[in-house]
């Protein structure tokens, strides 16, 4: 970034923060609506809004790094938290850490955690890392780790043990649960009043890899009996098959994989129930996603078979009704898939989260894409400052570097949250991304069409800019985001980086000739009323609304003649 580009972000800064504090007074840990009422999902029409002390709030979260949930290593987060104005943080409370001996619990790391948390006006999203953690067991207490016998392994074809532990292990499950209860029983007596904590992960990124499912006794047993009831009524082959039967009558060559999902909803669902019956906070499980833009095929050891990838949402729906949502982990980059799984996981009966995103530059823009299509929220992940980087799957940056370009997004979104959260719900939000292919991109909105374009200057139509060689700063690689919330029938928040939008009649105003009222750019307040900084008019509208690298929010009226 150029040494003008950040001293506008500085000179933004300001302003920022002045919004911010605003909104935080209002909207915050503290002091908010109704802060006795507990967090739930609330549904209306195919659309969700988590609700935050009685009013529907945006998650804009980051996740910190595996191992940053120790005292300590909270030093490391904090400053990040803040950095990029998130209101949430995604931290793991690791069963080997609550339960280091058996039945010995030490929540001294989740009472810190929470009264730091409230410290900095920040909500938290606990991560149970319990029987697997990207399908391994390692964040088990080393005995559940060491004793193979009580708390069993998957076993293989030959009958080999493999790494992954058993989803029909009674012991593990039954350990599992008592400590996942009394995380919750914890969390009750020290949180019940504040819901500092909004939201509880249960495992992480579940599922196998190397085979698709457990041929253990119990397994192998089971695998042989008819499909339960539940399962098919959700769940069609995407092969013929039987309509009753076992797993392989009914599912052909998915049975395995759909089995195998099948007892990891099942053994999930058991947790989420008994730790919701003490304290009934919103649940989810997140997955690492099968590549979406391949042809649907039966697994050949190309994703980590049983976790809660999209053909298997319908099993986990059907079996796991205590879970409020299957989470896609984004780290696939390329637009064409980011789109494919949000169509994928944003469905009526599964509401869409985003709880983890590579932190890489590249992919602040999906911000825009993803809040805009109606996402519970979105969390970066790994943005804590701990020495150390996941590149090449994120940042290759562990400084504020790596944090800024989710700061400046956080910035404009943060002010006006539960506004946004509340037009998601009423499904007057929208969003895209730039694609790889640079190409203009079509939002339709009520009577009106937005037209996206990236890689124009501020000034002059696509033909003259044509001929220019410089391109604007920033814009070297994908960049840009657009989300617009059509808030009344010709009015519209747009918000936005890299990005020209322009807007034509369309509907009912079809043929219509029509002309921007005004384009205010300003900021919600802590009552969330409109504050108007300037009104864009002459060259700043002349070539349509153009956003450059610092983001801004407009509030656009539009009409016709
Ligand atoms: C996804 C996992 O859920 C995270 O815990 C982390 O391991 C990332 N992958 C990779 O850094």
């Amino acid at each position: 970034m150029g040494s003008d580009q950040s001293m506008k972000w500085r000179t933004g800064g300001a302003l920022t923060a002045l919004c911010l504090a605003a909104s935080m007074l209002a909207h915050g840990a503290a002091g908010a609506a109704d802060a006795s009422a507990m967090p739930y999902l609330k549904h209306k029409d195919g659309r969700y809004a988590l609700m935050v002390d009685g009013e529907p709030f945006t998650l804009l979260g980051v996740q910190a790094h595996n191992s940053s949930n120790y005292p300590e290593a909270l030093k490391q987060v904090w400053p990040a938290v803040d950095d990029v104005h998130a209101n949430t943080l995604e931290i793991p409370v690791a069963w080997e850490q609550i339960e280091p001996v058996e039945g010995r619990l030490d929540f001294s790391y989740v009472d810190t955690l929470v009264q730091q948390a409230r410290a900095h006006q920040v909500r938290l999203v606990l991560l149970w890392f319990g029987t697997w953690k990207n399908t391994h067991a390692q964040y088990t207490p080393e005995w559940v780790k060491f004793d193979s016998k009580r708390f069993p392994r998957m076993l293989d074809k030959n009958g080999k043990s493999i790494y992954c532990l058993s989803p029909f292990g009674e012991e593990t499950l039954k350990a599992d649960r008592k400590a996942f209860v009394a995380l919750m029983t914890h969390l009750k007596e020290i949180d019940a009043s504040q819901h500092t904590v909004i939201m509880v992960q249960v495992e992480n990124e579940v599922g196998t890899f190397g085979q698709p499912r457990d041929y253990g006794l119990k397994a192998q047993a089971l695998f042989k009996q008819r499909v339960p009831q539940a399962v098919l009524a959700h769940k069609k082959s995407p092969v013929a098959g039987a309509a009753t039967g076992t797993w392989s009558e009914v599912y052909g060559p998915y049975a395995d994989e759909y089995f195998h999902a099948w007892a990891f909803a099942s053994y999930i669902e058991e947790i989420a129930k008994a730790g919701r019956a003490v304290y009934d906070l919103p649940m989810y499980v997140n997955n690492a996603l099968r590549d979406p833009s391949e042809p649907l095929a039966p697994w050949n050891n190309n994703f980590s078979a049983g976790g809660p990838t999209y053909d298997v949402i319908d099993i986990y729906r059907a079996v796991a009704p205590h879970l409020d949502l299957v989470a896609p982990d984004f780290y696939m980059k390329e637009s064409n898939k980011v789109t494919a799984n949000i169509d994928r996981f944003q469905r009526p009966d599964n509401p869409l989260l985003v709880p983890e995103m590579a932190n890489s530059a590249d992919m602040a823009r999906y911000i825009y894409q993803i809040l805009g299509r109606g996402s519970l929220g979105v969390a970066p992940f790994g943005v804590d400052y701990a020495d150390y980087t996941n590149f090449p799957l994120g940042s290759q940056l562990t400084d504020r570097r790596m944090s800024e370009p989710y700061a400046r997004v956080f910035a404009v979104f943060r002010p006006m949250q539960r506004l946004w959260a509340t037009w998601a719900l009423e499904n007057r939000t929208h969003g895209v991304a730039e694609g790889e292919d640079r190409k203009p991109q079509t939002i339709m909105l009520k009577n009106w069409k937005a037209t996206v374009s990236y890689r124009l200057w501020q000034l002059g139509d696509e033909g003259w800019l044509s001929t220019i060689k410089e391109q604007p700063p920033g814009t070297e690689t994908p960049s840009g985001g657009v989300a617009i919330a059509q808030i009344a029938d010709n009015e519209f928040i747009v918000v936005g980086q890299h990005a020209r939008v322009k807007f034509d009649t369309a509907g009912a105003n079809a043929g219509k000739p029509s002309m921007y009222g005004r384009v205010e750019e300003g900021y919600f307040d802590a009552n969330g009323k409109w504050v108007m900084m300037r009104n864009w008019n002459g060259d700043q509208v002349d070539s349509d609304l153009n956003l450059t690298g610092n983001p801004v929010v407009l509030k656009v009226k539009l009409g016709t003649y």
